[in-house]
């Protein structure tokens, strides 16, 4: 909408002297349907993924972190490019709002007419920011947490002005066929739980439309930011890769398969254009009848244009835009001058930001709510870029990915003078991830540096070190001061903008070097980030010839210059030998890194301040022609990725097909498409209410009072409810644990992050906000227990079952020529499902239905009948899949089910419940940490005699889950010993209850078999395999609580293969010559053999088979519930083949309480046989019945019929074509062993302690596997899953408060796409059988995640190699896990007085 000044008044504050036009209102293009959106449809502050999803019902458009750090939320924007007036720019942005911090359920949507309002608009936008404080205050973050603390990055729909946006809906979706895209991702097997799909494809459609030669390197970089909890990425990359110019040609072969299987999007369209859309791009002209958005039905604001598919940017006039919502103003000025304005009119109290990426609220939430936010995205004069001879200026507003571009540009093309900017592109590019650098902007990231000096600015630093300068404009006076990065950090920035930087050349002489060192390989803050410039003078003895540059980020807030570095360095020349070494006694005199607890330690960071130093004279002394000693040389560089690869082989039985098929995920095309709904992508029913946690701040304390008064005051909030308004019992264990846990806490908190009460409103910001006003208080505050150690000094353990003996362990050592000891520790794992917690609990006319994110539905219905003490036939829970669970959604919904329920059951609304990831991860347990003692006896050969073993499980506050057993269990793996005591102990500590992660107490105890026979080795000083080999169990060797092993499969089968395709001899050469050959990088081999015993007692399942005798299709409910697995791939398959049908006329569908009742829950990797024994069961009933049938008609002389046909005839002679079965465990035979082996090459850097694993080779037991690809999938899913709890997955505490605080993505590390292997192999054990199980496969899901351990091993040999190489390598020396690049490097004892240059 058009207005002019004069009617301001009542629309904005009064701006610029000259009488102008301005809009009132915003038009959006989602695609291809434009919308006007203004303040009567929503405020200011809102996300426009909650938009999207919220009032278009977008829903593919996924809302996970909130914080930049995921990409569920990627979206596509075309949109204006203000640096070239009348073009367009198209890249991913993540769409992820604030709204509260509730994932999914955003700030609420102001109403377009057709609904009742519920809020003034002025209530919208200051509530939200408030909210966000809330989210804070309720999980007791303050002072320096809450400094620290992120949350909520987000696009505003007010800044898509203009723009035209692309969600997965609009790419294609199963009535107009799909995209390549999709196709390509679904066919490479690239989905499990689907939920990250959407975030992907658009990922990748982001790319190929900026850059339709994009190249296999790009694409693979190009998920920096995109995180999988479930596939490993592999299969999504090759995916991808095969989309680029250089795919690889095998990649290429099978995408033409796969785009042979599914015809271009528009083939099935009416009028289109009959496949020729091109790889990557969207069908155009060619299109024009196809139908593309889901977008317009009952969008929000008028409807302006039916789209037709085309990319649409309403590019409207140079028009200033001013938005009035209540007291908060919305501004989108067109020039400097009207910025000027418009900061000059502003009041004493008025508050503001600029508004460009909006992604420093991922880095650091704002307290404070605006009054006014002013977008500069389309001022022309931000966006210059400017090359002069001796210097290049960029333009403030510059995204960070255009000024890579230019940097790169101008130093490969500008003859003299701007060589080192090619060093800032390339640190450039590894800061965020590509959707924050495509609209986050130089200034705005120079603001947080001036906003919070600590934080690790990596665009500030590297600006400093290229002395670049700051022009910044004072809107009062229009005057512009030019100043230094430093002293622009000194500048009062109040009502002042920054205009643009300018870069000056440096010297031919001068070298730039720069570093960040980071958790993980990508989209990671740095530990320590630095830069160093000198000019050198080659033709004098490599003389320093001016002052040099030595920056230093991550230290401490104030720390910028190493200045008595600098000072000692000038004039010296790099050829001294001891140059580093006395220049790094001088950095030790300034260099004091600060210690907070969720930073790496002060000792290593202060230790990499060295090595960098170090790392670039040496790189420099190679630039500038100096002869570094060739074993130096790989010092100078950071570990290079290169392009990834994968291999997987397996045979398959093309005769027993569609089992045994390697078919795509039954679900994976809708998955792709974002057609498949999760629990939170159910549209809110009318009256629905949020529900909010409200959690403790302490971790040990009793309740005195919790004030509630305040929260009530809140509009919006319906109902405050803690412990005393439960109905029923307070306790969200029915059958799931022995021990109580609260839904509410009573009388006392026995972690930081347990719920308190509920907060129940009528929107998600109104809930965050009431929780922030609970006022709880304590008394009897204690120091939390929050590590093992503590526990066990305080005594706070006990035994979970009585000790494992087998033989005489005391006699065996006594026998033993070799006895040693130890100690070990695996640490916390968060579950980080991609979909996180949630449940929606509706009062309906008999009692409650209830969606949830549970596993065991059935739990879920007692856990509701049991708080609210009802009826169990009164509560009907159904689900229809989970985004991953991995063993916490057994019972960790519970919780939000029952707190769901008890509001409920108040407000006699439906109530929804979903948890933000900080929330998720604070209040809901993850895997135990471990501790473990060990000793060993063993003879000269490394046979080991007698084991010892003490292991001590941490529960978390309540021993409901401990698998401590489990760990004792299967610590056997492989080998045969006879002589065993082992111990398990559960600890309990402050901290939230732990439970059941993928392969739990599994994986712990294997890691202390596996860490023991290395110890034997170090301590013979033999070959580590050898030591393994002579320990290997024989068939009929017996082993403590398992049945005694049969066939060891590793050692006849998997070992010799293993050795042959991993050319394990050969490379086991190749490392050792690396290794002499560089001083600095090391690296590692190991071999592991994983033997992993599969039971299946306890488990059952409900299992339905539906024939319809319309057309004789399948329909298939089962107690099972699909969560990526593939569970309901291989359950097709199963039905198909036993009934003889084709795989697509079988439907597997969601699981209920009625349908499925008391079925257990999903876990130790055997619900999926036993599912599918279950279906293959009911079908040969099934059949047993039709065959029967058919019989008889052909002995009566009837002729052949069709299936269809057949099944109605069955029903008419009243014959039963469906078959509910429940299964039992002697359906499934006895336990068996699934065994696998693994070969690993790690190299670490030395100096920094970074790590790439280098190649992978995984064998895999699978017996014949159901569906390969699904297995190969489990397989590369679990291992990655694995890497991370062995390689970056680190949780921390506050040691007082008991606090979390790894309680997001920017301080939790899961691997991302660019840390996987790099070469990674996989096969299935080709001519393997089970003769026990389900149609002789094997199980899957858990036992490749051990095999990750071997990365650890590899590592652990490149650190002894290090060792060896100073002559440290005297004894064995203990390695907990994860071993972190900070861990890597502090075991190498890196020490400058070793930095000589000769
Ligand atoms: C997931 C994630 C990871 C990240 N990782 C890194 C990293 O590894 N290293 C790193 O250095 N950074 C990192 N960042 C920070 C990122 O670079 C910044 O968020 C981004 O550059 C900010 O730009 P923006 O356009 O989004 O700023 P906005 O969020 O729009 O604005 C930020 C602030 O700058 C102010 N502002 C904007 N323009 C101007 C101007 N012209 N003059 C004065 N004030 C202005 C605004 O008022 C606001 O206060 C990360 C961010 C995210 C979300
Ligand atoms: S939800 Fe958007 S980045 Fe995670
Ligand atoms: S498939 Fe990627 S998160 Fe589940």
């Amino acid at each position: 909408m058009e207005v002019s000044e004069s009617e301001e008044a009542t629309g904005g504050g009064v701006v610029g002297k000259e009488k102008s036009t301005f809009l009132s209102t915003i038009n959006i293009t989602v695609n291809g349907v434009q919308y006007e959106v203004g303040p009567d449809i929503a405020s200011p502050s809102m996300a426009l993924l909650d938009y999207l999803r919220e009032k278009l019902h977008l829903t593919g458009c996924k809302s996970m972190c909130r914080e930049g750090g995921c990409s569920a939320c990627t979206v596509v924007a075309t949109a204006p490019d203000t640096e070239n007036p009348g073009a367009t720019s198209t890249f991913s942005v993540l769409a992820a709002g604030s709204g509260g911090g509730t994932a999914g359920q955003g700030e609420e949507i102001l109403p377009g007419g057709e609904q009742v309002a519920k809020w003034t608009t002025s209530g919208v936008a200051a509530v939200e920011e408030q909210a966000d404080m809330g989210a804070r205050a309720s999980t007791g973050r303050t002072g320096e947490d809450e400094d620290a603390c992120r949350s909520q990055c987000r696009q505003l729909l007010y800044a898509c002005n203009g723009w035209s946006i692309e969600t997965v809906e609009g790419l294609g979706d199963w009535r107009h066929g799909y995209h390549p895209i999709q196709t390509a991702l679904a066919g490479f097997y690239g989905t499990q739980c689907g939920f990250c799909s959407p975030g992907m494809v658009m990922n990748m459609y982001g790319q190929l439309q900026r850059n339709e030669s994009l190249t296999s390197s790009e694409a693979e970089k190009s998920l920096d930011g995109n995180l999988c909890r479930c596939t490993g990425y592999r299969p999504i990359l090759d995916a991808f890769k095969s989309l680029t110019v250089d795919g690889d040609v095998r990649l290429k072969d099978r995408l033409h398969d796969i785009e042979e299987a599914h015809k271009p999007c528009c083939l099935k369209g009416k009028g289109g254009c009959k496949g020729k859309a091109q790889r990557g791009s969207k069908c155009k002209a060619q299109c024009n009848g196809r139908d593309t958005g889901s977008g317009g039905a009952g969008g929000p604001g008028s409807e302006v244009d039916r789209g037709n598919g085309e990319k649409n940017p309403s590019t409207p006039a140079q028009h200033s835009v001013r938005v009035k919502a209540g007291n908060t103003q919305w501004y989108q000025p067109i020039t400097l001058q009207e910025v000027c304005d418009i900061l000059n009119t502003l009041s004493e109290g008025d508050t503001y930001q600029l508004v460009v990426g909006n992604t420093a609220q991922g880095v650091y939430v704002t307290t404070d709510p605006y009054t006014s936010y002013i977008n500069t995205t389309r001022v022309p004069e931000l966006y210059t870029v400017q090359g002069e001879e001796q210097s290049i200026t960029l333009g403030a507003n510059v995204s960070l990915r255009r000024a890579i571009e230019m940097l790169r540009y101008t130093a490969d093309t500008v003859i003299t003078g701007f060589h080192h900017l090619r060093d800032v592109a390339d640190h450039w590019a590894l800061v965020a991830n590509e959707s924050v650098r495509n609209v986050g902007c130089i200034a705005g990231n120079l603001m947080i540096k001036h906003q919070h000096p600590e934080f690790y600015s990596d665009i500030f630093l590297t600006l400093t070190g290229c002395d670049a300068r700051v022009n910044v404009m004072t809107a009062a006076t229009a005057a512009t001061a030019t100043v230094t990065l430093e002293e622009f950090l000194a500048l009062d920035m109040s009502r002042s903008i920054i205009t643009s930087l300018v870069i000056p050349t440096v010297s031919e002489n001068t070298r730039l070097r720069s570093y960040k060192i980071t958790p993980r390989a990508v989209n990671a803050h740095a530990y320590v980030n630095a830069v160093f410039r000198l000019e050198v003078d080659p033709n004098d003895t490599f003389t320093i010839t001016s002052r040099p540059t030595i920056l230093y980020g991550g230290i401490n807030p104030q720390f910028v210059h190493a200045s008595k570095t600098e000072d000692f360095l000038t004039g010296r020349s790099l050829s001294e030998p001891d140059l580093v070494e006395r220049a790094c006694e001088v950095l030790k005199t300034e260099v004091f890194p600060d210690s907070l607890p969720q930073d790496a330690s002060p000792q290593y960071r202060a230790s990499l301040t060295q090595s960098l130093l170090f790392k670039a004279i040496i790189s420099i002394q190679s630039d500038v022609g100096y002869t570094v000693s060739p074993s130096l040389v790989s010092a100078g560089y950071t570990i290079e990725r290169p392009l990834s690869s994968g291999q997987q082989t397996f045979n398959t039985d093309q005769t027993a097909w569609p089992l045994g098929q390697p078919v795509p995920k039954v679900e994976a095309l809708p998955q792709v498409a974002g057609e498949t709904d999760f629990m939170n992508d159910v549209a809110s029913l009318p009256g629905e209410l949020t529900g909010v946690f409200i959690q403790s701040s302490v971790g040990r304390a009793n309740i005195t009072s919790i004030d509630t008064s305040q929260a009530m005051g809140v509009e919006g909030v319906v109902a405050v409810l803690t412990a005393a308004d439960i109905p029923g019992l307070n306790n969200v264990m029915a059958e799931a644990g022995v021990h109580v846990e609260e839904v509410f806490a009573s009388s006392s908190v026995i972690y930081a992050g347990q719920a308190v009460g509920l907060v129940v409103a009528r929107s998600a910001s109104a809930a965050y906000q009431g929780a922030a006003a609970v006022s709880v208080q304590y008394d009897s505050i204690q120091t939390p227990t929050l590590t093992i150690q503590q526990a066990i000094t305080e005594g706070s353990y006990s035994l979970e079952s009585d000790p494992v003996v087998m033989g005489d362990v005391e006699d065996a050592f006594t026998n033993s020529e070799h006895v040693v000891s130890a100690e070990m520790a695996v640490g916390y794992q968060n579950h980080f499902c991609m979909e996180l917690m949630g449940a929606r609990v509706t009062p309906i006319d008999d009692g409650y239905d209830v969606i949830a994110t549970t596993i065991w539905p059935a739990e879920a219905q007692s856990v509701v009948a049991q708080v609210l003490e009802i009826d169990a036939n009164s509560v009907n829970v159904s689900v229809r899949r989970v985004g991953g669970s991995f063993g916490q959604k057994i019972n960790r919904c519970h919780p939000v089910v029952a707190a769901a329920a008890v509001a409920a059951w108040h407000t006699h609304s439906p109530v929804r419940v979903v948890l933000n990831l900080s929330t998720y991860l604070t209040m809901l347990g993850g895997r135990e940490p471990y501790h473990s003692k060990y000793k060993v006896g063993f003879d000269s050969t490394g046979k080991v005699n007698g084991l010892e073993i003490d292991v001590y499980c941490d529960a978390g506050c309540v021993a409901n889950d401990s698998s401590a057993t489990l760990a004792t269990s299967f610590l056997t793996n492989v080998y045969g010993v006879s002589h065993w005591l082992m111990r398990p102990y559960t600890v309990i500590t402050n901290t939230p209850s732990n439970t059941f992660m993928r392969a739990p107490g599994i994986v712990e105890g294997i890691i202390v078999m596996e860490t023991l026979m290395d110890h034997v080795a170090s301590t013979l000083g033999v070959d580590p395999l050898s030591v393994r080999e002579v320990n290997l169990a024989t068939t009929g060797a017996l082993r403590p609580q398992l049945q005694p092993f049969g066939r060891n499969v590793f050692a006849e089968d998997i070992l010799p293969l293993l050795k042959t395709s991993a050319a394990w001899d050969q490379r086991q050469q190749e490392v050792a010559q690396f290794n002499d050959s560089n001083r600095w990088r090391k690296r590692g081999l190991a071999l592991m053999p994983m033997c992993f015993n599969i039971g299946y007692g306890g488990f059952r399942f409900g299992v339905m088979v539906n024939l319809y005798t319309h057309d004789g299709t399948v329909a298939i409910s089962h107690g099972g519930i699909e969560m990526g697995q593939g569970l309901n791939t291989k359950v097709s398959q199963i039905a198909a083949y036993i009934l003889g049908v084709p795989l697509e006329s079988v439907k597997v569908k969601a699981t209920s309480t009625t349908t499925n009742a008391n079925s257990s829950h999903q876990g130790a990797s055997v619900c999926s046989d036993i599912v599918c024994k279950g279906v293959e069961m009911a079908c040969e009933q099934l059949m047993e019945r039709i065959t029967e049938f058919k019989e008889k008609r052909r002995q009566d002389g009837k002729a052949e019929t069709s299936w269809p046909e057949l099944i109605r005839m069955c029903r008419d002679a009243d014959i039963d074509v469906c078959q509910r079965l429940w299964t039992r465990l002697e359906h499934l035979n006895k336990n068996y062993d699934v065994y696998g082996g693994a070969v690993m090459e790690a190299e670490i850097d030395v100096l920094t302690g970074q790590t790439q694993i280098r190649r992978a080779d995984i064998i895999e037991d699978c017996g014949q596997s159901l569906s390969p690809y699904v297995d190969i999938g489990q397989v590369e899913g679990a291992l990655v899953q694995g890497l991370g709890l062995v390689l970056t997955e680190k949780v921390k505490f506050n040691s007082d408060t008991g606090q979390k605080l790894s309680n997001g993505t920017w301080e939790y590390k899961l691997m991302s796409a660019l840390d996987i292997p790099v070469d990674l192999r996989v096969t299935l054990l080709p001519n393997s059988y089970n003769d026990s199980g389900v149609l002789r496969a094997k199980a899957v899901g858990e036992p490749p995640l051990v095999m990750a351990y071997c990365a650890a091993m590899a590592v652990r040999r490149a650190i002894t190699a290090a060792l060896t190489h100073t002559q440290q390598h005297t004894a064995w020396f203990q390695i907990d896990m994860p071993v972190t690049v900070e861990s890597v490097q502090q075991l190498c004892k890196v020490e400058s007085s070793q930095f000589t240059i000769k």
